[in-house]
């Protein structure tokens, strides 16, 4: 009911139909077959129901849909490329709230080289972006395994990480400006490519990372950088995540930071990948317990670089800090020693049900973490494969769990809760956070309760209740809606 500060149950016939007016043709979806591929995630996990698939092709039209939605208290659930692990972007059953898809926002607005910067909307695919970057001479450095289908709304929402952390922050290292349309239909714009500007708070921090619960992303400026000039990639075999700690900080005493890339693959993640994608083979004779793919570059033309960074790994040798590593020595090398790690997830996926969690606690106690969290869950979950690979530069990994090879009936899907709780326990202990980088969604928001600071809470849903009264942006998602 209007005046509440809950959206309503029920999305009245009458606002169904000016939605639609407005949208106008091939604006919005509304069969149960066109729906659906947008009522579930791509992980199928998350199922939920939408009237209205709501499809703007501008900035204008978002800002219509959501001022008509605040007049009658309906909620929005923004989408982007649906590639969200946490159920952010998936309406919830009941059939309750609209979906806003920003997929039709497709313009790249500006690419300047002399700013190094790019304005695109929302509905842009990331390769998109990279390929608009590369055309003048620039690095967009974002790089996901999602990139493919992930778009830019949905990428600054979520304050995504990726393989290039290291070296280049967070999304949120990267937004230089952002269009906003707020919960009440205004638009605020805060796109610009300015390096400075302390005119009071910044705004734009608060919509990174919010996953839509505070207004809907339709455009970004992003920064560029350089194009690298030199690439040295290498495939390094270990036998400690200890070491592959010690190795990162060397590699980083002898190339400063030029390391862009450190990425951190157990022996069964080689092995899932040897068995399910094509052309995946072990670069090495003999098998080694876990593996970093390491990469750095260099934006000048040094013929040097590569025989710099092979030295520091033939150093890392001669300490026994790594058994063996190959280096790329060309484009189909590099693109083969990568492939081992990007397609961890699809490969895991085929070796039967399995857990994620994405968790992150100092570099320098992950280690210990890794141990103590084997030990865990070979106690809870016996014969479970432990897949943990991922950032190790940021401190970030995927901490899965495989079923048994085999399979166990289901089991560790019965216990995912138990093995949730006592993961997410091991990594409060660890002082680290229980979502590094995939966010919260629907998925965590419990989670997130039991885990965050209560000042933090606290500040959370002021800012909530204060940017979005009625409640209606992506309800029940980050923060429960009843609060
Ligand atoms: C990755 O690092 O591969 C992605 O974050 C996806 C995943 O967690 O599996
Ligand atoms: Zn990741």
């Amino acid at each position: 009911m209007p005046g509440m500060n809950r959206p309503v149950s029920t999305v009245p016939t009458a606002a169904l139909q000016a939605l639609k007016d407005m949208l106008g043709p091939g604006g919005w979806l509304e069969s149960a077959a066109d729906r659906e591929p947008y009522e579930i995630d791509f992980r199928r996990l998350h199922r939920g129901n939408t009237p209205l698939v709501a499809l703007p092709d501008s900035t204008a039209r978002v800002a219509g849909v959501v001022e008509l939605c605040a007049r009658e208290r309906i909620g929005i659930v923004p989408q982007g490329g649906n590639t969200s692990y946490c159920g952010g972007a998936t309406p919830r059953p009941g059939g309750h709230e609209i979906l806003l898809s920003l997929r039709r926002m497709r313009k790249i607005r500006a690419v300047s080289a002399q700013n190094d910067s790019l304005t695109a909307e929302a509905g842009c695919v990331l390769a998109e972006l990279q390929a608009a970057a590369s055309a003048v001479n620039r690095l967009l450095p974002m790089s996901l395994g999602s990139e493919g289908s992930a778009t830019l709304g949905g990428i600054v929402s979520t304050n995504a990480g990726g393989t290039a952390v290291l070296r280049y922050g967070m999304t949120r290292a990267l937004v230089l400006g952002l269009e906003v349309v707020l919960p009440d239909g205004r638009v605020l714009n805060q796109l610009s490519a300015l390096r400075k500007d302390n005119t009071g708070y910044d705004l734009k921090q608060l919509f990174i990372g919010a996953e839509g619960t505070l207004g809907v992303v339709t455009a970004a400026t992003l920064r560029l950088f350089p194009q690298p000039a030199a690439v040295a990639t290498a495939f390094i075999g270990l036998g400690t995540p200890a070491a592959a700690v010690e190795l990162l900080g060397s590699l980083h005493e002898a190339l400063g930071d030029t390391v862009t890339t450190f990425e951190l693959v157990p022996r069964v993640a080689l092995e899932f990948t040897g068995r399910h994608v094509a052309g995946a083979r072990d670069p090495f004779g003999e098998p080694h317990a876990w593996y970093v793919l390491a990469e750095a570059t260099l934006a000048a033309a040094d013929d040097a670089f590569v025989a710099r960074f092979e030295a520091a790994l033939a150093a890392a040798i001669e300490r026994g800090l790594v058994e063996d590593a190959v280096t790329a020595a060309s484009g189909a090398q590099r693109d083969a020693l990568w492939r081992l790690r990007e397609t961890i997830p699809e490969a895991q996926a085929k070796e039967g049900a399995s857990l994620k969690h994405d968790i992150s606690v100092e570099p320098a106690r992950l280690p210990s973490f890794i141990e103590a969290g084997r030990a865990l869950l070979e106690r809870l979950a016996p014969g479970a494969r432990l897949v943990a690979y991922g950032h190790l530069g940021d401190g970030n990994l995927h901490f899965n769990l495989s079923e048994p090879a085999g399979g166990d009936g289901g089991r560790l899907a019965g216990q995912a809760d138990a093995i949730r709780r006592a993961v997410h326990d091991l990594v409060a202990a660890h002082g680290g956070s229980i979502s590094a980088e995939h966010g919260i969604g629907q998925l965590k928001v419990g989670e997130l309760e039991r885990y965050e600071d209560p000042a933090a809470l606290d500040l959370m849903r002021r800012i909530k209740r204060a940017i979005d009264p009625h409640g209606i942006m992506n309800p029940g998602k980050v923060l429960r809606d009843s609060e």
